[in-house]
């Protein structure tokens, strides 16, 4: 579905994507890990068009989306959710939902936000897709609530809705189960493989490695911003580049080897 060819990026002296090769087939989960500063956000900012590469190509569903703004790479069907999810906390979860949904498509968010015009045009459309995606993520029933009442996992689900708004291909989540507990963690997991049974395709960023070890069909291990193993998570996790990776860092040091102890961490 998406294909990645020797993708790179460079800020100032800093090589933080570099020659990265790698695809996202379509109606799977494809789990991108590696130490932290490894590079995995940027490689999410980069497919999803808010960076621009310094080097390398990104092509979705056979159509090369390199150059394209972030709008342009949202319309041809790939969304994202942030590392730290800003939801409007006083607004409804279903304004909250729109935002999302208006933001992905054709107004920006000081419009959105502001209500001009063409976002009287956009509203119906707007609501209608915002319940949509509410649905998917069970949340229909608390649209009209304020998205600031519900729990840290209802506001998870709000971001993945803002995200879902748009009707995209494919879904990139960047680290969707930070500061969740483990029952919280267990109902993401769920969610998740319901969206792909429902024909979607995500690629997310996690470092727990239950949940990557519990739902990737892929892992992708990025390392000082390359690729260093690609496998299924039985593959991955026996790869001595991904062992040594892990060991050798401070931040995760010897969580690949431990993952069947639980060595969950946020
Ligand atoms: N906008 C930016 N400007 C300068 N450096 C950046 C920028 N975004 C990311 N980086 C650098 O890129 C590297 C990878 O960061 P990041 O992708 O956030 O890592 P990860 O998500 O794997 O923890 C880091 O060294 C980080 O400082
Ligand atoms: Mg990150």
């Amino acid at each position: 579905m998406l294909d990645v060819q020797g993708l790179g990026i460079r800020f100032g002296g800093n090589q933080a994507v570099q020659d990265v090769t790698a695809s996202i087939p379509a109606g799977q989960i494809t789990a991108i890990i590696g130490p932290n500063g490894a590079g995995k956000s940027t490689f999410f900012n980069l497919i999803s068009g808010f960076y621009q590469p310094t080097s390398g190509k990104i092509v979705f569903l056979g159509e090369d989306i390199t150059p394209l703004k972030t709008h342009q790479v949202v319309a041809r069907g790939i969304a994202r959710t942030f590392q730290t999810t800003t939801i409007y906390r006083e607004l409804s979860v279903l304004e909250n939902a729109m935002i999302g949904h208006r933001v992905r498509t054709k107004a920006g968010l000081l419009d959105a936000l502001l209500r001009t015009g063409r976002e009287k045009r956009d509203d119906q459309e707007s609501r209608a897709g915002a319940m949509r995606a509410l649905e998917r993520v069970g949340l229909a029933t608390q649209a009209n609530r304020p998205a600031g009442a519900l729990t840290q996992e209802g506001q998870k689900r709000v971001g993945i809705a803002m995200a879902l708004s748009s009707d995209p291909k494919l879904l990139l989540l960047d680290e969707p189960a930070a500061g969740m507990n483990p029952e919280e963690t267990v109902n993401l997991m769920a969610l998740i493989r319901e969206l792909v049974a429902g024909g979607l395709t995500i690629a997310l960023v996690e470092h727990k490695m239950s949940l990557v070890m519990g739902l990737a069909d892929q892992i992708l291990v990025l390392h000082h911003g390359q690729k260093i193993s690609q496998g299924t998570p039985g593959e991955v996790s026996r790869d001595p580049a991904v062992i040594e990776a892990y060991l050798g860092s401070h931040a995760h040091g010897g969580q690949m080897g431990q993952s069947t102890q639980g060595a969950d961490h946020a």
